[in-house]
């Protein structure tokens, strides 16, 4: 296969490093900025200098060292990695040339080099104004927000729908998409601030601020839910259990409150799900990327059309990519969180 693009990288390239498993939120303690030179292109290799990165909170869990997770734990030593979103300056890789936008889990670095086919490499369409929405609305959150409400979570028309750290990339997405499928739309999140954001400029049914002190008074004020859209585990589950309508469904999207604690999420309100005639399932955005062109042709109408919106949360410059990352753990964004590349 011929080697494309006329572009010449740079001699050296900035990447983000493991050098030791972080604990909590120390990011600092545990990632360095390194430089280093590229190799050749191997066959079925793109090369991609990187606009965008997105900060994802699911990726904590790579830089533990569980086995038991939904992927392996990233090697110590290696470099960080997420989603990455720009332009491919070299390509070994039938189907992408210079010059083409995409999107692949890549290196937190200047430059990208991935197996396109590996990296889950795919072509963006460059019309779309603002391409951050290729990390938002028409992204991984996009599409596991539409999954968990609809089919995880099962939610009719008519029924009220609870949204854990929501609003977050994963949940402000989630909880308009329960309200555009005719739902009642509840979120949870942290500080008044977040939840006049969730009533006042999304108009949702209802917020209720879990820091606030009055967590079970505030739950009690909106009732039962059908469908718990679950992005964070931990105690607040407990509570969101006792108030779950009978025969309600509990997507569980992520378990955040265990990402920087170590802490196992072990319900003590289990019963409930016999009681109540619950249903709780899991579910992770790789087992439908399949369904991904058809998610994403739904989600861009609904956004094109301004029904679904997305605040960004924007750091700039690959140095100071730490500082967003923590963000996600502190409840310092709202909306999603990315980093922007100077050239
Ligand atoms: N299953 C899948 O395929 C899939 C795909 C994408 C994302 N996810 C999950 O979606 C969730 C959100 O991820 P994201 O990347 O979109 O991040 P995000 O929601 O943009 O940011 C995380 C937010 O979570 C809240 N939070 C942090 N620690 C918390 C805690 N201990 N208790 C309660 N809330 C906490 C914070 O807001 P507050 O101020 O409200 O605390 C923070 O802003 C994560 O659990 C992630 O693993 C799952």
């Amino acid at each position: 296969m011929a080697t494309r693009g006329p572009d010449k990288p740079p001699m050296d390239n900035r990447i983000w490093r493991i050098a030791r498993r972080p604990v909590g939120t120390d990011f600092a303690a545990a990632l360095e900025l390194a430089e280093e030179d590229f190799a050749p292109l191997a066959d079925g290799q793109i090369r991609i200098r990187n606009t965008h990165l997105s900060m994802d909170a699911g990726t904590r869990m790579w830089l533990t060292d569980r086995e038991d997770g939904y992927q392996p734990p990233l090697p110590v030593g290696g470099p960080m990695t997420g989603l990455v979103l720009g332009e491919v300056i070299e390509s070994r890789a039938e189907g992408f040339a210079t010059g083409d936008l995409v999107r692949a889990f890549g290196q937190w670095a200047d430059i990208t080099t991935v197996d396109a086919a590996m990296s889950g490499a795919i072509l963006l369409d460059p019309t779309v104004a603002d391409r951050r929405a290729w990390f938002g609305p028409l992204g991984m959150n996009g599409w596991t927000a539409v999954w968990g409400v609809e089919q995880t979570g099962a939610a009719r028309p008519g029924e009220r729908v609870l949204v854990s750290a929501a609003a977050g990339a994963t949940g402000i997405l989630a909880v308009q998409i329960a309200r555009l499928l005719g739902c009642e739309a509840w979120g949870v999140a942290g500080g008044a601030a977040k939840c006049a954001y969730l009533t006042g400029e999304l108009g949702i049914a209802g917020a209720v601020d879990y820091k606030s002190g009055a967590l079970a008074e505030q739950l009690d004020v909106a009732g039962g839910f059908d469908v718990y859209f679950d992005n964070v585990g931990g105690p607040l589950l407990d509570q969101v259990l006792t108030r779950m309508n009978h025969y309600g469904r509990i997507a569980v999207c992520g378990l955040l409150a265990d990402y920087t604690s170590g802490t196992r999420t072990a319900p003590r309100e289990f019963d409930q799900v016999l009681m109540r005639r619950l249903r709780i399932e899991g579910f992770f955005s790789p087992d439908f990327m399949h369904e991904g062109p058809a998610l994403t042709r739904r989600l861009r109408e609904w956004t094109e059309r301004g029904a679904l919106v997305m605040p960004y949360d924007v750091t700039t410059g690959l140095e100071n990519t730490l500082t967003a990352y923590a963000k996600l753990f502190t409840g310092a964004n709202i909306g999603k969180v990315i980093v922007e590349l100077t050239p």
